[in-house]
């Protein structure tokens, strides 16, 4: 049996709570793309946490957790992350960090300010799109490479040699010296260096031994590099597409593909957002959602349920199932808003553009439903939520055409119905 946990929006769905509920019962639980921009709150045993780079397995006895090959790596806060998380759970979670991840440096931080694409792009200002770049460009440093200090000083000193040729008068680069900074990550990495390994390798024989593997995506398909709101995305493949090649296993038979989904939208940085709503009402969802970054603080922007990009994602993942989660968020609008089509250049569309530019240009066309009034979430038995609540997820079911397996109506794990 083995699952995948994909976002269908722009990142921050619920992924964390829902895959820290699914981990309770893997033998292994993989995080496939992304870095520490990534923020997954997690309440486990009442304490609430924002996991940035760990996966949910750490959480459970027993549980391997693998950070695999599509993986960014920043060792201060991985260091930091398992260190909180061992103090919480009594014992020291066991990772494996594929080797042929890649590491964050200081300098990717820095270039990204000094580049401007930080601002730009409203990025989370982690070096992310930085190390994909060098990552791509030849230029980056393996997980691995810390084996090989050797290796890794190789590698450092012609990264450096082109940084300070392209930055003559960046003083922050021209002090860059390889050897202090290898000595600076050996010693944070050290206590996680026995952690470095083979995932390919581990993935496929446990996937061949039909153990319990569940993949932990991070951000959303809108943000997919490839796939999402080009150029106002992140820099790795967040859908299932990706997955693959993230864990060096062709064609992974992963049984289930669970989309995740907020009952409403949001958004943080920048990029285009057809159903974005303004004034009291982005006020209300932002208030009552928590809707600021784990990552970062910023404020998230709000806006209705959007099911052409809905429909476009859960396509793009394949999914077998979807998991709506913050419908509690919902309670008390008397109307509720979705939109179905697009308004572009005088035309009605239910395509989801791939350009950022085009997809600026589109108006939303909405469908109004009724809202409900109750408060949900105490309510632990499907049959008890309201029935305008119930008319809403079929109406999304009927449009993105894959059946809601998961009804989230809270933060807590206990404030979830399972429909399968
Ligand atoms: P980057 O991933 O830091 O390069 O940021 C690129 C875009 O992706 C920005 O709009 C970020 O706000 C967004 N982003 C990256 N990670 C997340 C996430 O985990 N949740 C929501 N948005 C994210």
């Amino acid at each position: 049996m083995s699952t995948a946990i994909l976002g269908l929006q722009w990142g921050d769905e619920g992924k964390g709570k829902i895959t820290h509920l699914l981990a309770k019962e893997a033998d292994m639980v993989v995080r496939f793309n992304g870095g520490p921009n990534a923020g997954h709150t997690v309440i486990d045993r009442g304490v609430k946490f924002g996991t940035h780079l760990i996966p949910a397995g750490a959480f459970y006895p027993g549980t391997l957790s693998v950070l695999s090959s599509g993986m960014v790596i920043n060792f201060a806060v991985l260091r930091e992350e398992w260190a909180l998380l061992s103090e919480h759970l009594g014992w020291q979670p066991q990772l494996l960090i594929a080797e042929n991840a890649h590491i964050i440096m200081p300098y990717h931080r820095q270039l990204e300010e000094l580049e401007g694409s930080g601002k730009h792009f409203g990025t989370t200002r982690r070096g992310i799109a930085p190390t994909y770049s060098d990552k791509t460009a030849k230029l980056g440093i393996r997980v691995g490479d810390l084996l090989y200090p050797d290796v890794a000083l190789q590698r450092l000193e012609l990264k450096l040699s082109f940084l300070k040729r392209d930055w003559p008068d960046a003083p922050e680069i021209q002090n860059l010296d390889a050897r202090s900074l290898l000595e600076e990550q050996l010693t944070t990495a050290e206590p996680l260096l026995p952690f470095i390994g083979d995932a390919t390798e581990a993935i496929g024989l446990a996937m061949a031994a039909g153990k319990n593997v569940m993949f932990e995506g991070a951000q959303g398909a809108l943000l997919d590099v490839d796939h999402g709101s080009y150029p106002f995305v992140t820099s790795s493949s967040t859908t299932f597409a990706g997955l693959g090649n993230s864990i060096g296993i062709p064609n992974p038979q992963v049984d289930r593909r669970l989309g995740v989904f907020k009952a409403y939208m949001t958004r943080v940085g920048a990029g285009p957002f057809p159903t974005i709503v303004s004034g009291a009402l982005e006020e209300r969802l932002r208030t009552t959602g928590g809707e600021f970054g784990v990552t970062t603080g910023r404020p998230r922007e709000c806006g209705w349920l959007d099911l052409v990009a809905l429909r476009y994602a859960a396509s793009l993942n394949g999914c077998s199932g979807l998991a709506i989660t913050k419908l509690d968020v919902l309670s008390g609008f008397d109307e509720i808003k979705v939109c179905q089509s697009y308004r572009l250049n005088g035309q009605s569309t239910d395509k989801f553009p791939l350009s950022a530019e085009v997809l600026e240009r589109c108006e939303p066309e909405y469908e109004t439903v009724a809202g409900w009034s109750e408060k949900i979430s105490q309510i632990r038995d499907e049959a008890e939520l309201p029935k305008s609540l119930m008319a809403f997820i079929e109406l999304i079911e009927s449009v993105v055409k894959v059946p809601i397996e998961v009804i989230s109506v809270g933060p807590e794990p206990e404030a979830t119905m399972m429909r399968v």
